[in-house]
């Protein structure tokens, strides 16, 4: 290599790091792309937040967890029927199609009053 090569290689090395100094932070971040995460949590005998609200089209992580037995994540709207086991976390990655308002149910047996376990879902 040349010293004049060196010397252009050199300008044009530090000119891409300048540029990207300067477009890096107008740059949009990776994860402005990343579906939104909405945590549930199962315990006997109620979900917790016992209501959420998800977007038509817009596709959401549903990350489910139990504190203390398994219980079940029915929800036909959404094409879901899921255990949850304690001590672990489970994603589910869904996109609503039809607005409206949706019980979903522990269908898991977990308890003398398992059959009142259920959240809601809005989807509008
Ligand atoms: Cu929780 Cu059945």
């Amino acid at each position: 290599m040349t010293s004049f090569v060196r010397a252009r290689f050199l300008a044009l090395a530090f000119l891409a790091v300048v540029l990207s100094c300067i477009v890096g932070p107008f740059a949009k971040p990776v994860h402005a792309t990343a579906p939104r995460v909405v945590e549930i949590t199962a315990k006997r005998f109620a979900f917790s937040p016992d209501t959420i609200t998800l977007h038509k089209g817009e596709t959401v992580i549903l990350r489910l967890k139990s504190e203390d037995v398994t219980h079940g994540f029915f929800i036909r709207a959404l094409k879901l029927d899921e255990d949850i086991p304690p001590g672990t976390t489970s994603d589910f990655t869904v996109t609503p199609t039809t607005a409206g308002i949706f019980t979903t149910i522990c269908d898991h047996f977990c308890g003398a009053n398992h059959g009142n376990m259920k959240m809601t879902i809005v989807v509008e």
